[in-house]
Formats: structure tokens, sequence, C-alpha cells
């Protein structure tokens, strides 16, 4: 499997952190991490970034990568977190960083696009932007708590929703126990 995956600039960066070194390693990951996600790393965590042989960086800046072609076959992609900014981008089609435009890519090649929204509370200009890519076939999935996974700690809870993502990309794990 061939996967994007944006992190941007919205609060809880260091669960996209935690969602790229959890990911098995048979899977190729093309990862691309905005400016303001960079500075949201330094407030919210160390900035510690996973070096798994699987994961190639790119800067967002770097419109000419691969991951910018629709030539360039991908599977899936994911923004996580997704700031408002950059769903607002993806709602209307604006494509002037890597992540913008490989969503917009994604988008036309009809793959599968998964975002997670990070805001709260939301305006009705977030749920329109929500409700208008939901309507295009875009998964969206934002950080949500759930408690009926026997979830003991803030790192459980965090398993259950990177669990969730994964589902949603359509990866096998054991992040969390499943209702049964
Ligand atoms: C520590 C920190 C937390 C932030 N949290 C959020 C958030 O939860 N949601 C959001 O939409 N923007 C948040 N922002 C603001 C975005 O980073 C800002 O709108 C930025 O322009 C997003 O750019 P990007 O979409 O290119 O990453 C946060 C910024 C910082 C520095």
């Amino acid at each position: 499997m061939k996967l994007i995956v944006g992190i941007t600039g919205a609060s809880g960066v260091g669960l996209g952190i935690k969602f790229l070194e959890k990911l098995p390693l048979d899977i190729e990951v093309y990862c691309v991490i905005s400016n303001s996600a960079k500075v949201a790393l330094k407030f919210e965590q160390n900035g510690a970034m996973p070096n798994n042989s699987n994961i190639l960086f790119y800067d967002d800046s770097s419109i000419g990568a691969c991951i910018a072609s629709g030539s360039f076959q991908t599977d899936a992609m994911i923004i996580l977190p997704c700031s408002m900014n950059t769903l607002a981008k993806c709602s209307v089609g604006i494509a002037d960083s890597l992540i913008t435009r490989a969503f917009s890519v994604m988008l036309k090649e009809k793959r599968k696009v998964v975002l997670a929204p990070r805001e709260m509370p939301f305006n009705t200009i977030h749920l329109e932007n929500m409700t208008k890519l939901s309507n295009l076939g875009v998964v969206i999935s934002p950080p949500m708590l759930g408690y009926y996974s026997d979830q003991q700690t803030l790192e459980d809870m965090e398993r259950f929703i990177i669990g969730k993502w994964f589902d949603a990309l359509g990866i096998s794990h054991d992040l969390y126990k499943r209702w049964s």
C-alpha cells in the first residue's frame, strides 16, 4: 500500500506522529508536515520525529514531488490533524501547497481520502466544508473520544482513535478492543 499522510497545524499534531509510528512497516508512506504543524509540534510535544525506513518526508512547498501528480499511483491519503485552514482549501479546490495539491489529486482520481478535522467548537463554515467534502466521498473522521473499548489511560484513548483511522483506511491492527 502507498499512503500519503498530511499533518497540518491543528492541536493534536502529536497524534499524527503517533499514527506514523504505528503504521505497519510494509506500507510506503509519503509524509508532508505543514509549516504551521511544525510550529504546533514545538508547542505540544518535544518535536521528535519517527525515523522508520518506510517513511519519506517532503516539504509542503515541494510542489514538484511525485505525490503532486495523478500519474503517480497511490492508494489512500489521510490528513491528520486537519486544520480548518487546510479543510477550507480542500473544499474549494485550492492547491497551493503539497498537502492541498495531493488532496486535490486524490479527489480527481477518485481515491480514498480521510480527513481528521480538529477544532472546537466548529462554526457553520467548518461544518459546510465538511458536508461538501463528505458528499464528494471524503471520510470525515475527527479525533473523537470513545468509551466503549475499556480505555484506562490517555495512551489507550489515542490507540483507539488511531485504530479508527486505520479502520477507515483498511489497515489491519489490534490497537483497540472491538465491540462484540
Ligand atoms: C499550537 C497551535 C494549535 C492550533 N490549533 C488549531 C486547531 O486545533 N485547529 C485549527 O484549525 N487551527 C489551529 N491552529 C491554527 C493553524 O495552525 C493556522 O490556522 C494555520 O494557518 C494552519 O495552516 P496549515 O493548514 O497550512 O497547517 C493552531 C496553531 C497553533 C500554533
